[in-house]
């Protein structure tokens, strides 16, 4: 597929991009600045025509997944909303709001990717992943023993994702809808208190009972 990183200059975006490239995908590097885009894409092995601003990447992409932090979703969606009318778009956003990262603090939407969908209307799918997964493993070629939650409101898009995730080498499940992706976002500043509190770097999830 023809993935578009919107912010794909940063920690998570360059995790995926390097997993979804193993796997064959074509990976398009979004960014406020074509020349950050084209350090990354430079740093990933790619040629410059993997380099875009968002909105470009919006528009040439099969599927877009956002990766920037929770005070600049609201912007950067608004700036590409359009193209990705009929597309699916994959959040990843945690709703942290520093200092206090520890701390569950959801935004008044219920949950970041609720505010996602709220912005984007009817007409783009959103599904939430990756919120549990850390940026620095998947920059790895290691196995990360971590599943990933996939919630969504359309059972096709949601196997879309899950084949995605796949493809970077994590387990998907599907954890219903878009509205459970409270908990997924909600877990992460439980992970931030476990790594703290426990001197671990990268805990994560696991579903068990299989
Ligand atoms: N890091 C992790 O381990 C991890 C794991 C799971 C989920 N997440 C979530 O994934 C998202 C990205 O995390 P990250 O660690 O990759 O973030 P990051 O590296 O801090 O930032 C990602 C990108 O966001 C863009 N950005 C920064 N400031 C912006 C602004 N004012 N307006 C618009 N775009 C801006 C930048 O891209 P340009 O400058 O190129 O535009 C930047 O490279 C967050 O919501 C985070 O909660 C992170």
């Amino acid at each position: 597929m023809k993935i578009a990183i919107l912010g794909g200059t940063g920690a998570l975006g360059k995790g995926l991009a390097s997993r979804w490239m193993k796997a064959n995908h074509e990976v398009l590097i979004g960014s406020r600045d074509i020349a950050k885009a084209k350090e990354i894409v430079a740093e990933l092995g790619l040629p410059d025509s993997h380099a875009y601003l968002n909105i470009d990447a919006a528009e040439h992409c099969d599927i877009a997944c956002i990766t920037v932090p929770f005070a600049h979703q609201e912007a950067t969606l608004l700036s590409v909303d359009k193209k990705l009318k009929d597309k699916i778009l994959i959040d990843a956003t945690v709703p942290l709001v520093p200092p206090k990262v520890m701390r569950v603090q959801l935004p008044k939407e219920g949950s970041a990717a609720l505010k996602a969908q709220g912005l984007l209307g009817e007409d783009t799918i959103v599904v939430s992943a990756f919120q549990n997964i850390s940026a620095e493993l998947l920059q790895t070629d290691k196995k990360i023993d971590c599943d990933v939650l996939v919630s969504g409101d359309f059972l096709e898009a949601r196997t879309t994702v899950i084949g995605l995730v796949e493809d970077a080498g994590l387990k998907g499940w599907h954890a219903g809808p878009l509205c459970n992706s409270v908990a997924a976002e909600a877990l992460t500043s439980i992970l931030i208190a476990i790594n703290k509190k426990h001197a671990l770097q990268h805990s994560g999830i696991k579903i068990t009972g299989i």
